[in-house]
């Protein structure tokens, strides 16, 4: 039976460390902001909204939300990320995706200021991932509160996508070595599956990619040492597509009929073969969330650095 990766657990370690450094901050009069920009009434991107209001609530950040409705034009949403850009009160902003079809996405997300994407996806934050230019973010294993101290902060100048990263904090929580081991990501999206590779690549696992035109998924899911899966397919792998003992990382998600949610991993059969296995709801998704509060946290702390030089603690 495989060990739970418990990310609820994770993201209350990962807020409280949070909470005291904007308790922190608020000694130097520092506000901490996350803006939040909705278009539409996509369901989930409403209760991701919720959750992470809810979370910015507990640990002290200011959450700056706003609604715009499903006709609203690109014009009006650069508008708002122009002026947020230039907000000293807020630190990141979060889009929620999917924007309604006619706005271009792409073109949004690159107007939000480098300094200040926390969900790491505009190009130039993409970018710095693929070049190596971020990914020593990642390479502070059971160390990352020393990235808060002075000499780290000038050097982060983009965030790593929320998701992925939190996914690599997962493992790295759990002490599952990703180096040289067979990783296979199912999903190659810009938000998910991409990074997570890049990620992985960082961590120094030997990466394999697999999408909707990958001919036998099984034939390379079973070769995974690690299998990390973000398709949001219900039951997409199950028990006979995983070898005994490999790590499986589940971060799609299907809301059901009846409102609860379920991932693209067929739990039952998948346990009973892993040796480490996410649950949905309770694994990746409250590691995101998490991850979104520590990089917002850490914007405000660089640019109070970068201000206040001389001032630590
Ligand atoms: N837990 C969290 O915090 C969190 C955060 C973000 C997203 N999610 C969830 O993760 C899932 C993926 O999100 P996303 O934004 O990456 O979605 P997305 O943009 O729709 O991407 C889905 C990916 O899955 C691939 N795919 C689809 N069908 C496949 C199949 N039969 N076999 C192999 N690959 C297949 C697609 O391949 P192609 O590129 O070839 O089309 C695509 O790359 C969703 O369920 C989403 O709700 C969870």
């Amino acid at each position: 039976m495989a060990q739970i990766l418990d990310g609820r657990k994770l993201s209350e370690k990962i807020k409280e460390r949070v909470k005291s450094d904007i308790e922190k901050l608020s000694r130097h009069s520092v506000d901490v902001g996350l803006g939040l920009l909705l278009a539409g009434e996509n369901p989930s991107s409403k209760q991701y909204m919720y959750a992470t209001v809810k979370s910015c609530e507990k640990v002290g950040i200011k959450a700056h939300q706003n609604k715009l409705p499903d006709d609203v034009s690109i014009n009006e949403i650069l508008n708002l990320i122009h002026s947020i850009n230039k907000d000293e009160r807020i630190s990141g902003l979060l889009m929620f995706l999917p924007l309604p079809k006619k706005i271009n996405a792409r073109r949004v997300i690159n107007e939000i200021a480098p300094e200040k994407d926390v969900d790491g996806l505009g190009s130039l934050s993409v970018g710095r991932l693929a070049a190596d230019e971020s990914t020593f973010q990642i390479f502070r294993q059971g160390d990352y509160d020393s990235l808060y101290s002075g000499e780290f902060m000038s050097a982060v100048s983009s965030f790593l996508p929320c998701t992925p990263f939190g996914v690599i904090r997962l493992l790295e929580h759990y002490g599952i070595d990703m180096k040289g081991r067979h990783a296979v990501v199912v999903g190659k999206s810009l938000a998910v599956g991409k990074p997570l590779s890049l990620m992985l690549l960082a961590k120094e696992a030997t990466v394999t990619i697999c999408h909707r035109e990958t001919r036998d998924l099984g034939s390379y899911t079973r070769q995974a040492d690690i299998l990390c899966t973000a398709t949001g397919i219900k039951g997409l792998i199950k028990g006979d597509m995983i070898k005994d003992g490999a790590v499986v990382v589940d971060i799609g998600i299907n809301v059901l009929n009846d409102g609860s949610i379920t991932g693209d991993v067929d739990f039952g059969s998948v346990e009973k073969k892993a040796s480490f296995i996410t649950p949905v709801p309770g694994g990746v998704g409250p590691v995101t969330i998490a991850m979104l509060l520590e990089n917002t946290v850490r914007s405000a702390q660089r640019s109070h650095f970068l201000k206040h030089p001389l001032i630590t603690g």
